[in-house]
């Protein structure tokens, strides 16, 4: 189309994203968390608002500056991330999870803080809910993304997330690599539908990776019909 609709290609979308890492308390001055800077979310929220979409952005524990004029709403742990996300799904039309979401959470969490002692501290960790997934089960109308952070395999475990969450593509990016993964400003993807590789992206400022994904989105929905 004109020059107009080509920067509004996600007018009246209605975009969720989850950017960040969670955080899983141990007691009132300890947790567990990841390397997740915040930036491959912030990114593609602050791309999809450019694209004149709807932006949601959900995010956990993040290092990097928060896009402006977008609505961020701060959660800590997977729990919290689960219910914020959870709630607003049937709202939306898009929904990308590149928050990384702490796997485990304390078994306990202790009300007050924990004392040393003489002998060695084993931790109980029980797992936590996968959000990614029960999105994938509730899934109707939504565009389901997820992400993949390998450092091995990484097509084989980045098909086998797409199928066991239901996703319609998957953002495989292999965290071992230079350039790639969790704290810099770059990213190198490849980006899985359950057809198998549809884009591989060189290496790409995560602002250019965020702005591809998108209009790679936005075509699989048009050609899709919605
Ligand atoms: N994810 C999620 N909820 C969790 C764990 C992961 O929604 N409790 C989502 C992430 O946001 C990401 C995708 O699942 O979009 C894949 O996360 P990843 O950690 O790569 O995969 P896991 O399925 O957790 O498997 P593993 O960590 O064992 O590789
Ligand atoms: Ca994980």
């Amino acid at each position: 189309g004109s020059w107009f609709s080509r920067g509004a290609k996600l007018k009246g979308k209605r975009v969720l994203v989850t950017a960040g890492g969670t955080m899983e308390r141990l007691d009132p001055v300890r947790f567990l968390t990841n390397d997740s800077s915040g930036k491959m979310g912030f990114a593609i929220a602050e791309a999809a608002q450019l694209m004149g979409a709807d932006v949601t952005l959900i995010a956990g524990r993040t290092t990097a500056a928060v896009p402006s004029g977008v609505n961020v709403i701060r959660v800590e742990s997977a729990q919290e991330m689960l219910e914020a996300v959870t709630g607003r799904f049937a709202d939306m039309d898009i929904v990308i999870k590149a928050a990384a979401v702490a796997d485990y959470r304390a078994a306990q969490i202790s009300g007050q803080k924990l004392k040393k002692t003489g002998e060695k501290l084993v931790l109980e960790l029980e797992r936590t809910v996968d959000i990614l997934e029960t999105l994938g089960q509730r899934k109707q109308h939504q565009f389901l993304v997820g992400f993949a952070a390998e450092t091995d395999q990484v097509e084989r475990y980045a098909m086998d997330k797409l199928r066991r969450k239901n996703c319609d593509l998957i953002v495989a990016n292999d965290v071992a690599k230079d350039g790639a993964g969790f704290n810099g400003d770059t990213n190198i993807v490849q980006v899985y539908s359950s057809e198998g590789l549809v884009d591989s992206m060189p290496l790409l400022s995560k602002r250019e990776v965020a702005t591809r994904l998108l209009e790679l989105i936005e075509a699989r929905m048009n050609a899709a019909g919605g």
